[in-house]
């Protein structure tokens, strides 16, 4: 297993109290495997993002990347991770953006292939444009490269067309699909979109609401490359309203 996530439960202490995010956890993802995360707002799918990709300790349970606690997993440079708002550097253009990791990580080989991975995601003639210059879509690609470029073998997305419309998410979801078959990651990607987690993952697992626990877990039948003409057959529809009830019933009951 590429992450192993056992028995995790994260607490929040504030002064306002305490917040339950997340309760007793697991999920584990094979090397090379697309799992989506599913479930209510509040539910604990970003934090469980960030507790392995690092960025938050869990208060009880373990974490492990190739084996590694994700202290260690994050310094080998094993995770990579594209958040819901790209967060680039607004002084730097496209191509720089990219070269980020291979600037900090001091690797010629990953700066190398910051113009091949800027070229994958479909931005060529735009490596010298400035983030303000592009559309959304062209920024979620940029953050795509980026997180690609050092060939992490754990890929953490958390909502990363959230903030785009329809069809041009559709279009970058294939185009994801595409530039990640060729990395082997595993991927690890939290979406509120059905239609998204089905189409891109081998599995799509279901949380509960706040305190977030893990109530389903489906294998996603359909064989790879996977096209958008996939959308409209009966079993991907079919899927969709499992699913689609299976979060309702979780965020409303059965009223
Ligand atoms: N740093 C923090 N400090 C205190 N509480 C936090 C912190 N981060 C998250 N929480 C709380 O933990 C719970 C889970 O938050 P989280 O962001 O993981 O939810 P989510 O499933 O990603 O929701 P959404 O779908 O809306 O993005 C929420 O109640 C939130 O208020
Ligand atoms: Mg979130």
């Amino acid at each position: 297993m590429v992450v192993e996530v056992e028995e995790v439960s994260k607490a929040f202490e504030s002064e306002r109290g305490r917040v339950e995010a997340l309760q007793a956890a697991s999920l584990s993802v094979r090397k090379g495997e697309f799992v989506s995360l599913l479930g209510p707002s509040g539910c604990g799918k970003t934090t469980l993002l960030r507790m392995v990709g690092d960025l938050e300790t869990p208060t009880t349970g373990e974490i492990r990347v190739s084996g590694l606690v994700p202290s260690e997993a994050r310094q080998q440079r094993l995770t990579g991770a594209v958040f819901q708002k790209p967060s680039l550097l607004e002084w730097r253009s496209v191509l720089d953006n990219v070269r980020l990791p291979g600037e900090v990580f001091k690797d010629e080989e990953v700066l190398g292939r910051a113009e091949e991975m800027v070229e994958k995601v479909g931005l060529t003639g735009f490596e010298h444009a400035f983030p303000r210059e592009l559309s959304g879509g062209m920024q979620s690609r940029v953050s795509i490269a980026r997180a690609l470029t050092h060939r992490p073998r754990v890929l953490l997305m958390d909502e990363p067309f959230g903030a785009l419309d329809e069809i041009t998410r559709e279009h970058l979801q294939i185009e994801l699909l595409s530039v990640w078959w060729e990395t082997q990651a595993a991927v690890l990607l939290v979406t509120h979109s059905i239609p998204e987690a089905l189409i891109m993952s081998d599995r799509v697992v279901v949380m509960s609401p706040r305190p977030g626990r893990i109530i389903e877990d489906i294998t996603v039948p359909f064989p790879r490359p996977r096209e958008n003409t996939l959308r409209a057959k009966t079993e991907f529809v079919q899927l969709e309203a499992h699913l689609r009830s299976q979060l309702d019933r979780a965020a409303f009951g059965d009223s």
